[in-house]
């Protein structure tokens, strides 16, 4: 009976190591290449996304750095002032670990700046980009 109970916790804490190795950020780009049918991201492509112009969207916001900043590691500001935390892992740790704040805000700033949402391959890019930063 005991020895039962000890091997049910040790698979449990054995499992729970394994996905905190992984860490959120891993399970979504691992999400975002099902999603994409892709052979990889590049974080090379996450920064032309996250720096290039487009006209889709707002005319007040055609870069994801018109408001985060075209420096990563810099707190960004949204056009009425108000300040954001650096979009850059290595300065803002806690950022990309809510999965539901990660696809909300995907898809509200996608559609600002691109007028249209981001594929799964553009939010792995970007994603491996500023995790990189
Ligand atoms: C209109 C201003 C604005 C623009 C333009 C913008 N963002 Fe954001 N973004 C925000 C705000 C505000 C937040 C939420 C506050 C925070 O996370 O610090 C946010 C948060 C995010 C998050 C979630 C961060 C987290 O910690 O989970 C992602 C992902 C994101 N933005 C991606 C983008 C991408 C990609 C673009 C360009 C396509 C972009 N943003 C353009 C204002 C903007």
């Amino acid at each position: 009976m005991n020895r039962t109970i000890a091997i049910v916790f040790i698979t449990a804490s054995i499992s729970f190591s394994t996905s905190s190795i992984a860490g959120p950020r891993e399970d979504l780009l691992a999400q975002y290449a099902v999603a994409a049918k892709s052979s990889g991201f590049s974080a090379e492509r996450g920064q032309t996304l996250h720096t290039r112009n487009f006209n889709g969207g707002k005319p007040v916001t055609p870069a994801c750095t018109s408001c985060h900043g075209s420096d990563t590691r810099a707190p960004g500001s949204t056009p009425i002032g108000k300040s954001i935390e650096a979009v850059a892992v290595s300065v803002t740790p806690s950022r990309y670990t809510d999965p539901a704040k990660v696809e909300k805000w995907f898809r509200r700033n996608c559609t600002e700046v691109l007028g249209r949402e981001c594929t799964p391959q553009e939010k792995g890019d970007w994603l491996t980009f500023v995790m990189g930063q």
